[in-house]
């Protein structure tokens, strides 16, 4: 539908914080908590402003059904940003993240297929192995009196299971102390947020030290996956009917790619693999991380997920079977509510293809809009008393609530046709996890005079998420001391 320019306001007239010539807005913002510098300039400009980060005009939204309506119309009408785009294009990892139109659709249908919930309950044998690795790693820690870092702990576990699904292949970095792909893939995310809020690509001219430590992780990272990548095609060699039938991702994008019509090539498989490593590491580690803090700080909500656990686990220390793990309506709750305060992505965007309107502004192809996606969910409009830590919000009956609770204003995964294809494997992750997690530790700061803190790096992550465990006393009831005030 072409724009009826004159009734619309342009971008000169969107409300937005001062800038200075050049800069714009750059002095402004402090990357490492981008987010809640949006946020706040949300709470002062409205839910459509605008900001520069040197000469690049941005616009940020907080409006729930444009935020919805921008994420339905891609690949068509809005895609990724182009800047994120290229960036990620350089470090060679472009897969299913960045891809837009039919690239998009191809690489997409391949990755929902692999990551289909349907492959969990064959999947789950697989899972608990690796747990149960996760499991003796901080028995150790809690018999040795270690602090553990709980965040890099959790994203060996995660990089492991992406390993293990979507590529058949057991990673086994839990077990591993030396140099582990995980710390190389680390090193990425953070590199590629960094990039993509630089006012100039000066890493094209220039190799900083930092530019420096991401080629050699980027280096490392593709031997490690060109080395996945030969197994799995020696292995398809060996047994020709996995062409037609494979048993995981990596061996469906390759066989993919041998097959008619299909235009994959060598670099569509090897930014897949990397994108499934990434996608699926930072997100879902950040996310138990985060719910485990809040375990720390709200004792009684952890006994009773403990409670809830101990009435479905019987003696065992691990959920045993993918049944059992879905059945834990608290930790269910605990697990969203950790998500609606603190979601890994708080943030999203995308630019219009052709020139749109948005909220009554006509915002130029191009213009990169922001999607403020927590603050969404912490609107009193959506969820009463958004401000306060409730799992119970999540089990009460609408009668009961007394108050809003739309969960279409919860967005943890996404929106749209670009949906996250890998919630249903980061839910089971992230259940089973907890779960254990509360079956036989207790927890508490290692230093609890240092507050832990929004770290933004792409993903949302928590900084100084330093802990001490112990293993759960005879009883396991925690106490109120054991915690932080
Ligand atoms: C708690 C864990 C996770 C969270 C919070 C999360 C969140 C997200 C979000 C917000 C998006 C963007 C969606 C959109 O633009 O509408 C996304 C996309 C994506 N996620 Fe996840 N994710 C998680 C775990 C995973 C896992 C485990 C995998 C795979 C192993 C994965 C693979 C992907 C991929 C490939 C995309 C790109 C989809 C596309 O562009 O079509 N994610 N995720």
């Amino acid at each position: 539908m072409a724009l009826e320019r004159t009734k619309l306001m342009t971008l000169v007239e969107m409300p937005g914080p001062p800038g200075l010539p050049l800069v714009g807005n750059l002095h402004q913002l402090d990357f490492d908590s981008f987010h809640r510098c949006l946020e706040s300039w949300s709470d002062q400009y409205g839910s459509i402003y605008r900001f520069k980060v040197g000469p690049r005009e941005m616009v940020v939204t907080s409006d729930a059904e444009t935020i919805k309506r921008c994420c339905r119309e891609r690949p068509d009408l809005f895609r990724r940003s182009q800047v994120l785009a290229n960036v990620v294009a350089e470090m060679r990892s472009d897969g299913l993240f960045t891809a837009e139109g039919d690239d998009w659709r191809r690489q997409r249908k391949l990755v929902v297929t692999a990551l289909n919930a349907s492959h969990l309950k064959p999947f789950f044998p697989k899972l608990k192995i690796i747990m149960a690795r996760l499991l003796a790693r901080w028995d150790r820690a809690a018999a040795a009196g270690t602090p553990v870092d709980l965040c890099r702990d959790l994203m060996r576990f995660t990089v492991d299971v992406t390993t293990q699904l979507a590529f058949g292949i057991d990673g086994n970095t839990v077990e591993t102390d030396g140099a582990i792909i995980q710390q190389q893939l680390d090193k990425v995310l953070p590199m590629v947020f960094s990039r993509m809020n630089a006012p100039f690509p000066y890493w094209r001219y220039l190799r900083l030290s930092k530019d420096r430590v991401l080629d050699r992780a980027l280096a490392d990272i593709k031997i490690k996956v060109d080395a996945m990548i030969a197994e799995t095609r020696q292995r398809m060699q060996a047994d020709a009917s996995l062409y037609q039938n494979p048993t995981n991702f990596l061996e469906a994008i390759i066989a993919a790619k041998e097959s008619e019509g299909l235009e994959l090539s060598d670099a569509d498989i090897f930014g897949n693999v990397f994108t499934l490593l990434l996608a699926g590491e930072d997100t879902t580690a950040n996310t138990i991380a985060w719910a485990i803090n809040y375990f720390i700080e709200y004792p009684a909500h952890f006994l009773r997920a403990r409670a809830e656990v101990d009435s479905i686990l019987g003696d065992a220390r691990l959920p045993e079977e993918l049944e059992q793990a879905a059945k834990m309506p608290f930790i269910e709750a605990f697990y969203n509510e950790t998500m609606r305060l603190k979601p890994v992505a708080p943030l999203n965007g995308a630019e219009p293809l052709e020139d749109t309107e948005i909220l009554g502004y006509q915002i130029p192809k191009g213009t990169l809009v922001w999607f403020l996606a927590r603050k969404i969910g912490m609107d009193d409009a959506n969820f009463g008393q958004s401000a306060r830590f409730d799992p119970e919000r999540w089990l009460r009956t609408e009668a009961a609530r007394g108050c809003p609770h739309d969960v279409t204003a919860f967005m943890p995964f996404g929106s749209g046709p670009r949906f996250c294809p890998g919630r249903n494997l980061a839910l089971l992750e992230i259940r089973t996890v907890l779960a254990m997690f509360c079956r036989n530790f207790e927890v508490t700061l290692a230093d609890p005079q240092r507050p832990v803190e929004e770290l933004m790096a792409f993903t949302m992550m928590p900084k100084n998420l330093l802990v001490r465990l112990r293993k759960r006393q005879a009883g396991g009831g925690l106490t109120e001391a054991a915690h932080r005030p």
